[in-house]
């Protein structure tokens, strides 16, 4: 091992610990807390749609910043074990409806905030992996077009090279102001980045 990939497993390191410290089930949490100190865009009271949610570190950090009145809806293809005041559904993107959004008899539409943690099981295969995470990001596109808010606020990971490229024009073309975070606790080698879309637009 180099002395910088050693670095960078070091600070990995550092940060799953952090995670697990403050009781988050995920490393990810972390990343979704640096963005949220910088953003501020879940505030108290949203209802928040958490997208690949399992196993609930997303969820738990929104949760806690919503409180009492706020609502967590994770969907996820693998089950995530239970968090309490989070809904969960337990199915893919691709086969997700309306219904899915009923919550004591009501439905809870549209979510003030989409985030998006998803990402393939990348193979190391170019051309395969491009595919598949372009098919995710036509899910995830059509939920922020039927599930946000117009003013709403979306949050999605995507790896850098022609899928970037694609979610940017997207992003553009639908919210009033668009970032792009890459925080400290993403490792320093990974394409990973997050964009976020502030102001869906009508
Ligand atoms: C990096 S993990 C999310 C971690 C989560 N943000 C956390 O903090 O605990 C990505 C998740 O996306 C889910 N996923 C991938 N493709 C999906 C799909 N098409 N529909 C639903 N979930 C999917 C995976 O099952 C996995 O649990």
């Amino acid at each position: 091992m180099t002395k910088s990939s050693k670095a960078i497993y070091k600070k990995a390191d550092t940060f799953s610990k952090l995670a697990k410290t403050h009781g988050y089930r995920s490393r990810s949490a972390i990343k979704l807390l640096e963005i949220q100190k910088k953003d501020n865009f879940i505030k108290p009271h949203a209802k928040v749609l958490d997208l690949g949610s399992s196993p609930g570190g997303w969820s738990q950090v929104s949760n806690e910043i919503v409180g009492k009145n706020g609502l967590i809806f994770g969907v996820d293809k693998k089950i995530m074990q239970p968090l309490k005041s989070v809904h969960f559904v337990n199915k893919g993107l691709e086969n997700l409806c309306e219904s899915d959004f009923e919550v004591l008899n009501e439905n809870i539409l549209p979510f003030d905030v989409v985030l998006s943690d998803i990402a393939p099981n990348i193979s190391g295969i170019r051309d395969r992996d491009n595919a598949l995470m372009d098919a995710i990001l036509i899910e995830i596109r059509q939920c922020i077009d039927n599930f946000l808010k117009v003013n709403g606020t979306a949050l999605c990971k995507v790896f850098h090279g022609e899928n970037f490229d694609k979610l940017m024009i997207y992003m553009k073309t639908n919210f009033q102001k668009v970032k792009i975070r890459k925080p400290d606790s993403s490792r320093a080698n990974s394409k990973e980045t997050y964009i976020l879309g502030v102001g869906k637009k009508k």
